[in-house]
């Protein structure tokens, strides 16, 4: 079937009104109840790999950046976004922080000569955008600007195949499905294995519920 989303649907929905419910919607009720992924699992991924020197790729509402253990002058962060409101909301929430912001469309090569980052987060960003795994793997390759060959790489999505789904799981999904605000209808952990092995030489993909949660680094040559 013909794919008719753009780019855009996954971030139109991010409103200043949904982004003050955000955290309490998404950490609160969907990921634990619906996903079935309890809160401190994306955490666990950011204290595990989030660096010192630190870039966020489609940052809702910097709800992890702004649990760091990190004290401000500590850390750099540049934070990725196509949705102007999210961009704003995060930088303000993580004022404390040496801040870079860049709106950018992370499924094409973004355009960034800056200094490299050491870790890169993709938290929530792959069911977002239109497509199957194969071409949300452009994301990989969008962020090589930003990476060194030492750069980590981590995130999570929600799967859509090849999980375990409740009746409530099954229902939500189709309803946000319905509504773009999640694009993945193909969306497997052995898909995503496949995307990230094809450029990075060690991945890790662990599923908890209906998330995919990730990290990679080692990046192969193009
Ligand atoms: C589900 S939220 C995830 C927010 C946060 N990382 C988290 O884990 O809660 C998805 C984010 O990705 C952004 N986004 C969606 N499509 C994008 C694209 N093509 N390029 C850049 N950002 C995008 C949205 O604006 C939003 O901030």
């Amino acid at each position: 079937m013909k794919n008719t989303r753009t780019t855009h649907d996954g971030a139109r929905i991010y409103s200043r009104c949904l982004l003050a419910c955000y955290d309490l919607l998404i950490y609160r009720v969907l990921a634990p109840v619906v996903w079935r992924c309890d809160t401190h699992h994306f955490l666990d991924l950011y204290t595990k790999y989030m660096s010192s020197n630190h870039a966020d790729i489609g940052v809702g509402t910097g709800y992890f950046l702004n649990q760091c253990a990190y004290q401000p002058g500590e850390v750099r962060i540049g934070l990725f976004d196509l949705q102007p409101n999210c961009l704003a909301y995060t930088a303000n929430r993580l004022v404390r922080f040496q801040l870079e912001t860049y709106q950018c469309n992370a499924l094409e090569p973004i355009a960034f000569s800056g200094e490299k980052f050491d870790s890169i987060a993709l938290g929530g960003i792959l069911h977002c955008i239109p497509g199957d795994l194969a071409e949300k793997g452009a994301v990989f390759d969008a962020i090589q600007p930003l990476m060194s060959p030492a750069s980590h790489v981590f995130g999570y999505t929600i799967l859509n195949r090849e999980i375990h789904k409740t009746q409530l799981s099954r229902f939500v999904y189709a309803l946000l499905h319905y509504l773009k605000v999640i694009n993945g209808d193909s969306d497997s952990a052995s898909h995503l294995y496949a995307e990230l092995s094809k450029r990075f030489k060690h991945v890790n993909v662990h599923i908890i519920g209906c998330i995919a949660l990730f990290n990679a680094y080692e990046r192969l040559p193009n």
